[in-house]
């Protein structure tokens, strides 16, 4: 008999949605809890103590909620607050940066781009778990604070995010041949990115990696679900503010292969004092 209870995925808003969506085509009998602490989005431009104390009360959430595993599917989050998390969870923690790192490993030849948010950035992260694995690679990175945005607008290839790609990403222009999508949110907008980086260079979305490595640790560690035609696999939106408003943008992040029917508005902060 399989585990049916859900697995936990968050992030600040909807842009973990794009590992969501990864994890639901990789393992459909799955069913899925989502929370995007839309009220206090973004994370990118928080200080390192906000994004850990925000982290832990998005997994405090999910962890009552019941699930058997939890997916921090944010870079900012994932670079902060991971080893917090894995402390207080009684549940397995996979975060979305060692996925991101395993992927682009795999995909350069040596000259790295890494884009995130301002705290991703500065955290060093990346560059870290890179050097680790490829010691002498060049890495350029830069933050794209505004990406966030434009995603959350759903303005993801049109003439403003064209010029904005392009104004983020100009000294990257010629010297990396892949670039790693270190934030949940830009994913949507490769098209503004391929757009100013051309076709030649890899894009490094970690979701995909992602998925694989929650199937693995399932496997491992005996907690995936059976497919049951009577009780179907469920996906839940829980979000901390603006049902209605997230609950489009949420269904345009995850276009036409997965219905989500409403947005369940929740208070996260219930445990602090
Ligand atoms: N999607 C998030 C990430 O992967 C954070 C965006 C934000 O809240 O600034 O880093």
């Amino acid at each position: 008999m399989g585990d049916q209870r859900a697995i936990g995925v968050f992030d600040s808003g909807i842009g973990g949605l794009t590992v969501l969506k990864e994890i639901q085509k990789r393992l459909p009998h799955e069913s899925l809890v989502y929370l995007g602490d839309t009220a206090r989005v973004p994370y990118g431009a928080k200080s390192k103590d906000t994004i850990i104390r925000y982290s832990i009360n998005n997994t405090r959430h999910l962890l009552n909620e019941g699930v058997k595993m939890l997916v921090v599917a944010c870079n900012t989050a994932s670079a902060y607050a991971l080893e917090e998390l894995e402390k207080m969870s009684s549940a397995p923690v996979i975060g979305v940066v060692e996925g991101g790192v395993m992927a682009a490993v795999r995909a350069t030849s040596g000259k790295v781009g890494v884009i995130g948010t301002e705290a991703t950035v500065r955290s060093g992260k990346y560059v870290t778990e890179i050097l680790k694995r490829i010691p002498g690679a060049e890495i350029v990175t830069k933050p794209c604070p505004l990406f966030v945005a434009l995603a959350e607008e759903g303005w993801t290839d049109n003439e403003v995010a064209h010029a904005v790609a392009k104004e983020y990403l100009k000294d990257m222009e010629g010297k990396i041949d892949t670039l790693v999508l270190g934030c949940t949110h830009y994913p949507v907008l490769k098209n503004s990115i391929r757009y100013a980086l051309g076709e030649n260079v890899k894009l490094i979305d970690s979701a995909e990696e992602t998925s694989r490595l929650v199937e693995e640790k399932l496997r491992v560690l005996g907690l995936g679900a059976d497919a049951d035609a009577d009780n179907p696999a469920l996906i839940r939106f829980l979000v901390t503010d603006s049902p209605e408003r997230n609950l489009q943008l949420g269904r345009r992040m995850l276009g036409d292969g997965i219905k989500i029917d409403r947005a369940e508005l929740v208070d996260i902060t219930w445990g602090d004092k």
